[in-house]
């Protein structure tokens, strides 16, 4: 097709079908960037993950990982963050005191975020990123604990955690709080806010129900979340 057609109407047409035509390009191609973002970023990770369980990667605020900092203030030792994302609240957690801090998180892209963002600080010998399921990490030894996770998942991680975590470990959870503890301190507002939580305080309040579980009593209740979904 000659494209210097004297035929004005023609031409006109064309152009008006091309940027048409450029327009569905670009929705496709967004579409299609999005879902590659989607798939290429989130996925890898949790193609074993049951889908009620996966939680999308959603960085903390400034806002909010100072309110975590916050109630963690004063606190040494092991920092755990479960879910680290791009390590944010872990290299934080360093710079405020924790002598080591370790995020686990499933998405292989977010691991390797973080560790260049450690790197980059200069930190890289003292904080540690491990890309493993926080389903199937051992809490028994944890003590200074952050999660951000999504509501939809936490009653699940409460769980685990009534029956994991030892009495005098505290947990900061932001953005959205446990379901059913009673925070001791909260910090901040809205979207920000987040929780800290003692846990031997939660075992005093409602001394049945958060007895250390046996082993295999939470995978059960694992399989059972899974059940409705394949
Ligand atoms: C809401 S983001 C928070 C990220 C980071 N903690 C922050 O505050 O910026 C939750 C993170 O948890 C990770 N995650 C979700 N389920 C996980 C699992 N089962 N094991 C490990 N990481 C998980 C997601 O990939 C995501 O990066
Ligand atoms: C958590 O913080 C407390 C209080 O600072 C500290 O004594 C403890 O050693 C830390 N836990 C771990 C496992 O390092
Ligand atoms: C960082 O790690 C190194 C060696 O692993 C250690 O000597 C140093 O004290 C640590 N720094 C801080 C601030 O904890």
């Amino acid at each position: 097709m000659d494209d210097d057609a004297p035929d004005d109407a023609f031409s006109e047409l064309k152009t008006r079908e091309l940027q048409r035509w450029d327009v569905a390009q670009i929705a496709v191609g967004t579409g299609l960037a999005v879902y590659a973002m989607w798939v290429g970023l989130l996925q890898p990770g949790f193609r074993k993950v049951p889908l009620r369980l996966q939680v999308p990667y959603i960085p903390a605020s400034r806002a909010q990982v100072r309110n975590v900092m916050a109630l963690l203030r004063g606190r040494k030792g092991v920092l755990v963050d479960l879910g680290s994302g791009d390590g944010r609240i872990v290299l934080e957690a360093h710079r405020q005191g924790f002598t080591s801090a370790v995020g686990y998180e499933l998405n292989p892209w977010l691991v390797r975020l973080a560790r260049f963002h450690a790197w980059r600080a200069g930190q890289h010998g003292n904080v540690s990123y491990r890309r493993e399921d926080l389903w199937k990490v051992d809490l028994t030894e944890c003590k200074n604990i952050t999660v951000f996770l999504a509501p939809s998942v936490l009653s699940l991680l409460q769980k685990k955690m009534e029956a994991e975590l030892p009495d005098d470990a505290l947990v900061v959870a932001g953005r959205f709080p446990i379901p059913d503890w009673t925070p001791c301190r909260t910090e901040g507002h809205g979207v920000d806010r987040a929780w800290a939580y003692n846990m031997k305080a939660q075992r005093q309040l409602t001394p049945n129900k958060m007895k250390k579980s046996p082993d295999g009593h939470l995978e059960k209740i694992l399989k059972e979340r899974q059940t409705p979904l394949e």
